[in-house]
């Protein structure tokens, strides 16, 4: 839990929460698309390019030299976050869909045939479902879908009851992006690996607001992406427990990721380095290891009861709007709420009335059609709470809700 004065210093730290959107300071609820940044990241990033500047491993000077240092540190932070036995699990990505991509071209391509399945959560969004689309057209893989309860609960032994002797892999968010749901991904990987099959947990909206602990899961393969963890765009970590990393082959080649080129024949790194080809993204690898020492300096655990406390409150507030529509209302939720008014209003205009007095909040699908057609809707507005979101701003939200109901009725 924060008190006060660090929820203040706190929100010092995001120098856009003093932005004026419409002649109103900004309440920024748009974090599960994307996080603000602290200026502890922004000048690392800044410092990196204005004094420090130059490619990694490819330099003997000294600038190079202290790149690829500072980058490759990085590394290290990742796998202590989220408790990976060793720096070597951890791949750098761009984020959650290259991640998800790299374990589609690298690993399950060559690890599955047609009529092979994967069972998917109904939740997901669309960065774990359109890789696996890929396999299904051009390899004939079959993909199952596991659906939630009216609340927005998965029950993880619906998963077991789609296991078949043909299931080769399940891929399931651990926090909903749409309904805020907190998925029991240890009791779906107990099931999955009775069977033998692995586990892909994408954890690219979970990351930001609880701890990871990839032994204590016993997660095969996990996805975290920057740019929601108050990191730079375009970075992002794919782990991949040791003894699979092995099977993994190269999706991308080019520079970097060989051991040696000849005209004739091509030896390739080690992975992780044999799955990171080319110039990477140094400045945003570096940014995301400061944004993760901003979280890990103020606990992951104090940032989850303090966004727990955040939830309860907004739940309690959305209680006095009785004609407030809130999808899924699950056991365990995140501080992540869809809504409508349903036939008075569309979503976008929500938005728009919302905007008008400095409120962003998505409307739309989410990037999770699939979850939408289930609700049977095309669209939602979503807020969405990050650590320096405050019970004031639910208040605001809530005022703002009733302004557009009073306009639309
Ligand atoms: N998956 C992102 C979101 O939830 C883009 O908005």
């Amino acid at each position: 839990m924060f008190n006060s004065d660090e929820l203040t210093r706190i929100r010092k730290d995001f120098p856009i929460l003093q932005t004026q959107i419409n002649n109103h300071q900004l309440v920024y609820l748009d974090n599960g698309s994307s996080a603000q940044k602290p200026k502890q990241v922004i000048d690392a990033v800044g410092q990196f390019y204005q004094s420090e500047y130059a490619n990694v491993h490819r330099g003997l000077h000294h600038l190079s030299n202290l790149a690829t240092e500072k980058y490759e540190n990085v590394r290290g932070t990742i796998a202590r976050f989220i408790n990976a036995r060793k720096e070597s699990e951890i791949v750098y990505t761009s984020g959650t869909t290259e991640g998800i991509n790299l374990v589609a071209y690298s690993w399950a391509w060559s690890h599955m045939e047609a009529g092979d399945e994967i069972i998917l959560s109904i939740l997901e969004h669309h960065a774990n479902i359109v890789p696996w689309n890929f396999l299904r057209e051009r390899k004939g893989i079959v993909i199952k879908w596991v659906e939630t309860d009216q609340y927005g609960n998965l029950d993880p032994t619906d998963f077991e009851a789609k296991i078949t002797d043909k299931t080769k892999l399940i891929s399931v968010t651990q926090m909903s992006n749409v309904l805020g749901t907190v998925v029991d991904v240890k009791a779906i990987i107990d099931i999955a690996h009775r069977s033998g099959i692995p586990v892909l947990v994408d954890a690219s909206q979970s990351a930001v607001h609880q701890t990871i602990d990839v032994q204590d899961l016993d997660v095969d393969f996990l996805v975290i992406t920057g740019h929601k963890m108050y990191g730079p765009t375009a970075s992002g970590a794919l782990y991949v427990k040791e003894d699979l990393l092995v099977d993994f082959v190269p999706f991308k080649g080019g520079g970097d990721m060989i051991g040696e080129v000849g005209r004739d024949k091509i030896t390739y790194a080690k992975p992780p380095k044999m799955l990171e080809a080319g110039t990477p993204a140094i400045a945003q690898m570096i940014g995301l290891g400061v944004a993760i020492d901003y979280v890990t300096e103020l606990g992951m655990e104090r940032i989850k009861e303090y966004e727990e406390s955040v939830k309860n409150y907004a739940l309690e507030r959305f209680k006095d709007l009785n004609w407030l529509k809130l999808y899924g209302t699950p056991k365990k939720q995140a501080a992540i709420f869809s809504f409508s008014l349903g036939e008075i209003a569309h979503p976008h205009d929500l938005s728009t009335i919302l905007d008008q007095r400095g409120i962003a909040v998505r409307a739309g699908h989410h990037c999770a059609q699939p979850l939408m057609e289930y609700l049977g809707v095309n669209a939602t507005c979503r807020a969405s709470f990050a650590l320096y979101n405050t019970k004031e701003e639910v208040d605001k939200l809530v005022d703002g809700l009733v302004l557009c109901r009073k306009l639309f009725q």
